[in-house]
């Protein structure tokens, strides 16, 4: 399987030199295509950090990150802003839903910024809404809908781009356990039927147990990493929580 991000000795430090903060440490891992990769650690390990410098949100102090083998520590300007609008799907915790536009101009918003005629966009709109099951209720408006299916149009317009790379922080935090479920379900069935990859970064372990390797960050480093095999999502949840359980227990 061909690599899609690849993550080479990346340090970020934060502030000035008499208050330094090393939020992340010589990291390096890669992500192959169609795999559904967890970040886990504890608060303030760095999942975020390390999350927005791969989304070109944040800057590496040093090392290297690659998508489809571009440097994109080395993107710039123009260059920069159209390797985001293609290749990456972003799945945000509020999901930035707009209340004045309906459900399909909420999807068609994240092509906008893509060259595309209005045909094409629909065409796309419709594909995904039927995949994601909320073709039903394009014409509505979010106050018409339920919160579940508000995380749906966020999960929509992260895929139909068809990105490289599906990024999600933390994507359940603000949700009841059913909403949570639904939500990771959908991520999971993405994964198995249209070969997303997703990168989710999360402190949950029942979360990271719906993917298919966990690797766990401790102050900055790498700690561990864990792959799902053939276990069933139940029996992964128990092996996480035994890294867990070593990593200190306060995730
Ligand atoms: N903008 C910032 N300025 C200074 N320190 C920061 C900033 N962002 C994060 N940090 C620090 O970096 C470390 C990692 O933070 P973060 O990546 O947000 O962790 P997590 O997402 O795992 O909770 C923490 O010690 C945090 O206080
Ligand atoms: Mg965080």
């Amino acid at each position: 399987m061909s690599k899609i991000l690849e993550v080479k000795n990346v340090e970020k430090y934060y502030g000035s030199r008499n208050n330094i903060t090393k939020a992340l440490d010589d990291i390096s891992f890669d992500v192959s295509e169609g795999e559904f990769v967890s970040i886990m650690g504890s608060s303030g390990s760095g999942k975020t950090t390390l999350l927005n410098c791969v989304a070109t949100i944040d800057r590496v102090t040093t090392g290297n990150i690659y998508i489809d083998d571009v440097d994109i520590t080395k993107l710039k300007g123009i260059d920069l802003e159209e390797f985001r609008s293609y290749k990456y799907g972003y799945i945000f915790q509020d999901y930035n839903v707009l209340d004045i536009l309906t459900v399909f101009e909420n999807i068609a918003l994240a092509l906008s910024i893509q060259n595309i005629s209005g045909v094409e966009i629909e065409k796309k709109v419709i594909d995904i809404s039927k995949r994601i099951g909320i073709f039903d209720i394009l014409n509505k408006y979010p106050y018409e809908i339920s919160g579940g299916q508000k995380q749906r149009i966020a999960v929509a317009r992260a895929l139909i781009k068809n990105p490289s790379i599906v990024l999600a922080d933390e994507p359940t935090g603000a949700l009841d356990s059913t909403s949570a479920k639904k939500l990771l379900n959908l991520l999971e069935e993405m994964n198995k039927e249209i070969n997303s990859t997703i990168l989710l970064v999360t402190h949950d372990p029942y979360s990271a147990s719906y993917s298919n390797r966990v690797v766990f960050i401790k102050d900055g480093k790498i700690f561990n990493e864990i792959k799902k095999g053939n276990s069933s999502n139940k029996e992964f949840f128990d092996r996480i929580m035994e890294v867990v359980t070593l990593l200190g227990g306060d995730t």
